[in-house]
Order: structure tokens, then C-alpha cells, then sequence
């Protein structure tokens, strides 16, 4: 399967978003985190879809300073557009 990193084709600066659904924060190995995405981590922050959910909205509501170079989405409707394109790149479970 092929990567999908963080910020869309071709972005450089973020983790990849492969598998992401049920994926501890900040625990892809070799990917230098923040300290704001460490200590989300650090307080349990998972990805599941309704954390995902407020983070792609809000991030900020989620993780307190964090160095992604993005605001959220209003639209709940391109929320749930983003969600179910990531989830595209989560091996289905039993596979
Ligand atoms: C819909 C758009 C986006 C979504 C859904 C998204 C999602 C995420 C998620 C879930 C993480 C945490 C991953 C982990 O814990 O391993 C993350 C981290 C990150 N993303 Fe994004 N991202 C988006 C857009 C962007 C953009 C536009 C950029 C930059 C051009 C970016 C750069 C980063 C960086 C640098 C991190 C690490 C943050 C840190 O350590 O504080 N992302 N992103």
C-alpha cells in the first residue's frame, strides 16, 4: 500500500497518516514529534475516529503545540470526507 504522509501528496514535513485509525499519537519511530504531540501521547491520546474527528475541526482542541501548519475544517461534511480518505490507507483488520 502505498504512503499517505501527512498534508497530502508530495508534503514532506508531517508522519504518515498510514494506519492511522486506532494509532497511538505520536508513535511512528524515527519521526521527530513535538513536545505538544508528545504530551498528547503522554495523556493517552489515540487516534480513534471520533478523537480524529474533533482534531481535523480543531486541532488545536486536541493537541496544544503542536507544529503542524494547519488550521481544521469546518465543514463536518469535509471532515468526514478527509476521515473515510485516511481510513483508505488503514490495512482492513484480519488482513
Ligand atoms: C486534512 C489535513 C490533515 C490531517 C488529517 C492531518 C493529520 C495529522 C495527524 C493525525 C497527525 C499526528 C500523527 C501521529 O500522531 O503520528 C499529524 C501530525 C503532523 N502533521 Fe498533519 N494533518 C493534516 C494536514 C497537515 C498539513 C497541511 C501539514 C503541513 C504542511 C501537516 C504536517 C504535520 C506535522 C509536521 C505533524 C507532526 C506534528 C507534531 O509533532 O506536533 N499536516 N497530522
Amino acid at each position: 500500500m502505498r504512503q499517505l504522509p501527512c498534508g497530502g501528496e508530495g508534503a514532506k514535513s508531517g508522519p504518515h497518516l498510514n494506519d492511522l485509525i486506532g494509532r497511538p499519537a505520536a508513535s511512528l519511530e524515527g519521526f521527530s514529534y513535538s513536545d505538544g504531540m508528545l504530551e498528547a501521547a503522554e495523556a493517552g491520546v489515540v487516534w480513534d475516529l471520533e478523537t480524529l474527528s474533533k482534531f481535523i475541526t480543531k486541532p488545536r482542541s486536541v493537541v496544544n503545540g503542536s507544529n503542524m501548519a494547519f488550521t481544521g475544517l469546518r465543514s463536518p461534511e469535509d471532515v468526514a470526507n478527509v476521515i473515510a480518505y485516511i481510513a483508505s490507507f488503514s490495512t482492513p483488520p484480519g488482513q
